[in-house]
């Protein structure tokens, strides 16, 4: 198969939800679907020893939570999907949208008897910033649920989105019978089987004609059913494709993801409608250009690293999403700043397996070992002319002085700093005066990961004290001088980030507003997007 042929059949996808609505069971049967695990459950097992091996992260399995963000890849009706896997925990939000910026579509898991909650919220309004499409995915509906109408309301109401759905539920919790699949007009049978495992493969079907109907289900659940389905048709949108694509009109799959109810056709609403690998905004030789997956030159950028996912080697995995070309190992990769990677053991992940990828495509995510040369938003490509923009760093909510009990020890303190700033863990910024190392992160959690992983990786002692600022902006302005008088005049409030960018240290938000309304010139932002 060509580059363009392979690229066309993925779809790469990012799950989004708040805590407990279904997004790791969900996952688990995704991959089973695509025959990447054999049993419900192995996901959770496989995590377990891969946790073991690799354990120097005693907090992720003291709070179960998962830190990083990886990707698992499976292939399901000759599609091949790249989930890419978004940490929960809202301290990690910066982690997370990066990621999304590696996705092409999103599904939003909703618990049928919760709807939206404030974490789903937050994390639709970063896929609407990027015009990400989602597919929605009502699960639990094996449990007592809201009425469908008044979910779909609730979506279309709070994120201002259309909703369509592509089937109807009859009921839900005890009596839960199935769903309509509208399109095809046929029923698709939720077989209740109390404490055994899901049914894995496809639901019994049964023609949606009403006579085959009736005669299949309990008379107030047909009749519950039916008159769902004619007020949907009558208040609610048909199903409009490229809406879809274009962010504004979400497909609904109903589904019990425990029981493997509407798992398969989640997969099969992604492989329709769901973008293949989209066009990527990128700058070539200083001229603005849009990367086609159809590009036969290779291309992608760096959402992620991670590091000592070996805890025997020291080494970090920089996970690059391909945009163009076929990747092939070996292949020789330039940044744009010219750094040149041979890329020999280039990592696929296959459920939560790591093996070696001997080709790869758009859409695709890979897996490049590397020592510290790639950071998080680097493009990288075969004349190393191509940077993909849009992955930006966010100000930090929270600013911490990082000291190390042994004062010998304060070279090695910077050094891990440094590489877990690069690894865009934290943010380190370097005050003009004096020797301070000031950490930044978006929430309390990432300190307190980060003084797990000073002892485990670095064998330091760790503390984090209360700063003399707490909010940092980046500084720019079109006039150099004016930006340089400005840095001398302040020399106690500014600093430089971990790539000597000018950031103004402030005590709180209205000094920043003070100093913007008296430098009307210097831009001070609460992002730094690379471009
Ligand atoms: P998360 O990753 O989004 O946080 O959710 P997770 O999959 O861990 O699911 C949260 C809880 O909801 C789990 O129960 C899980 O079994 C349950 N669940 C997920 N999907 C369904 C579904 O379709 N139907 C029903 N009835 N339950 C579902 P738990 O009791 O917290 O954990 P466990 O002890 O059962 O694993």
């Amino acid at each position: 198969m060509s580059h363009v042929t392979e690229a066309a059949r993925r779809r790469t996808f990012a799950i989004i939800s708040h805590p407990d609505a279904g997004k790791t069971t969900l996952t688990e049967n995704l991959l089973l679907a695509g025959g990447a695990i054999r049993a419900a459950g192995e996901v959770a097992a496989r995590g377990e020893t891969r946790r073991t091996r690799s354990d120097w992260m005693k907090i992720e399995r003291d709070r179960g939570i998962s830190v990083s963000a990886s990707v698992m890849t499976f292939e399901f009706d000759g599609y091949m999907f790249n989930l890419l896997d978004t940490p929960g925990h809202e301290d990690f939000s910066e982690d997370t949208y990066r990621t999304l910026t590696a996705a092409d579509c999103a599904v939003m898991v909703l618990d049928a008897a919760k709807g939206i909650e404030p974490q789903t919220l937050k994390l639709f309004e970063v896929c609407r910033m990027r015009d990400i499409p989602i597919v929605t995915f009502i699960n639990k509906m094996d449990r007592e649920a809201l009425e469908p109408i008044a979910l779909l309301d609730e979506v279309q109401d709070k994120l201002q989105l259309d909703t369509s759905p592509l089937y109807w539920p009859a009921a839900s919790g005890q009596r839960f019978a199935g769903m309509l699949d509208l399109a095809r007009n046929q029923f698709l049978q939720f077989e209740r089987r109390p404490g055994e495992p899901a049914r894995i493969g496809p639901a019994t079907e049964i023609s949606g004609e009403s006579d085959s109907l009736k005669a299949n289900l309990d008379p107030y659940v047909f009749a519950e059913m039916t008159e769902g389905i004619e007020m949907a048709r009558s208040l609610l949108p048909e199903f409009d494709p490229e809406a879809f694509r274009a962010g504004n009109m979400t497909p609904v799959v109903f589904g019990s993801a425990l029981r493997y109810f509407g798992v398969a056709e989640l997969l099969r609403t992604l492989h329709s409608y769901a973008p293949a690998p989209r066009p990527q905004k990128a700058v070539k030789k200083g001229t603005p250009v849009s990367i086609s997956r159809d590009d036969p030159s290779v291309s992608g950028f760096v959402f992620k690293i991670q590091a000592n996912m070996d805890p025997n080697h020291r080494d970090r995995v920089a996970f690059l999403r391909l945009c163009s070309g076929e990747f092939r190992r070996g292949m020789r990769l330039k940044t744009t700043s010219g750094k040149q990677l041979n890329i020999h053991n280039p990592l696929m992940f296959m459920a939560q397996d790591r093996e070696i990828a001997e080709t790869a495509y758009a859409g695709d995510v890979i897996g490049v070992p590397n020592h510290g040369q790639l950071r998080v938003g680097d493009s990288l490509s075969e004349n190393g002319d191509i940077q993909f923009g849009g992955i930006p760093n966010f100000a930090p909510e929270l600013l911490r002085r990082a000291r190390v009990k042994d004062p010998m020890k304060a070279k090695h303190l910077r050094k891990a700093l440094e590489s877990l700033a690069e690894e865009g863990v934290t943010q380190l910024f370097l005050p003009s005066i004096g020797s301070d190392m000031i950490v930044g992160a978006v929430g309390q959690l990432q300190f307190e990961v980060m003084i797990e992983r000073m002892t485990a990786e670095y064998n330091l002692e760790v503390m984090f004290e209360q700063a003399p600022y707490n909010v940092a902006r980046w500084m720019a302005c079109d006039d150099p001088k004016k930006l340089e008088e400005f840095l001398d005049r302040n020399k106690s409030a500014s600093g430089t980030d971990l790539d000597g960018a000018p950031v103004y240290l402030a005590k709180n938000a209205w000094d920043v507003g003070y100093a913007q309304e008296k430098n009307p010139d210097i831009r001070f932002t609460a992002t730094k997007e690379r471009a």
